[in-house]
């Protein structure tokens, strides 16, 4: 298959770039921003699985038409299985605190980043026999979950990206795309670690990323346009 996975330096998708490179048939493209924790990746999943992944430094606030390296490498596929919108910011902040610049910054990576980069997916997406989109959202990002002071900026971000699914769904059905998404209540990840010193994530990144990889392949079939919770507690 091939897999394309944001935010692929740490956390969850680092762990999903671990867990898919495990089968050496997938070719995997993992983006972000930092290149160096990218490197030390692909050596991983070169020595533990013999997986040659591909890795593209690349800001996702900024437009995907304007990133030579991501452009060539995406000439160089002709289909894309999956792929994950992965990346997030959080910016933990009281909502009378928070800045112009920083609601851009956490809905260009939470929201149009996933719609910049659909759009430049979408003819690679059709070619696939059994397209998946799968959104990564948040357990903040549904109606009438319990809501913390100093989100309101992720939240509502992640609420509009459930959104852009549901439609995303219904607009791709003739092309066989599904599009889903996940809403995740806590994970141990430096994300989580920094909003929430004082608690206890509910679970591990491995594991979750288990599950997004496992849902991503062999689940696509029973979904489409559907919002998941994925959580035990919230946070
Ligand atoms: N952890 C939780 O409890 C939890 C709960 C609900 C939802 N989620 C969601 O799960 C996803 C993964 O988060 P995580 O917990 O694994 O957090 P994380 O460890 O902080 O990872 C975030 C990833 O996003 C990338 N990223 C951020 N801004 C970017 C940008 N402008 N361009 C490219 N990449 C960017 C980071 O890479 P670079 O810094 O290298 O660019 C990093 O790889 C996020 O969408 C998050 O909102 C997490």
């Amino acid at each position: 298959m091939n897999i394309i996975i944001t935010g692929a330096s740490s956390g969850i998708g680092y762990d999903m770039v671990l867990e898919f490179s495990k089968n050496k048939e997938n070719q995997i493209i993992a983006i972000s921003r930092d290149i160096n924790k990218l490197n030390n990746l692909k050596k991983k999943c070169n020595i533990e699985y013999n997986n040659q992944i591909k890795i593209i430094q690349y800001d996702i606030t900024t437009p995907p038409t304007e990133n030579r390296e991501l452009l060539d490498v995406l000439e160089s596929i002709d289909f894309v299985d999956i792929f994950i919108n992965n990346a997030g910011k959080l910016i933990n902040k009281k909502f009378v605190d928070l800045t112009q610049e920083d609601w851009i910054t956490t809905f260009n990576t939470n929201f149009f980043a996933p719609v910049h980069l659909i759009k430049l997916l979408h003819s690679k997406l059709k070619n696939s026999k059994s397209a998946h989109i799968v959104n990564v959202s948040s357990m903040g990002g549904i109606e009438r979950t319990q809501k913390f002071s100093g989100l309101s900026s992720y939240s509502s971000s992640k609420a509009a990206l459930v959104n852009l699914t549901e439609c995303l769904a219904e607009e791709f059905k003739h092309d066989n795309i599904h599009c889903n998404c996940l809403s995740l209540g806590s994970v141990d990840t430096q994300m989580f670690r920094t909003a929430f010193p004082s608690f206890q994530a509910s679970v591990s990144s491995k594991e979750i990323a288990k599950f997004i990889c496992s849902f991503s392949q062999d689940y696509r079939n029973l979904f489409n346009g559907k919002m998941i919770p994925i959580a035990i507690s919230t946070p």
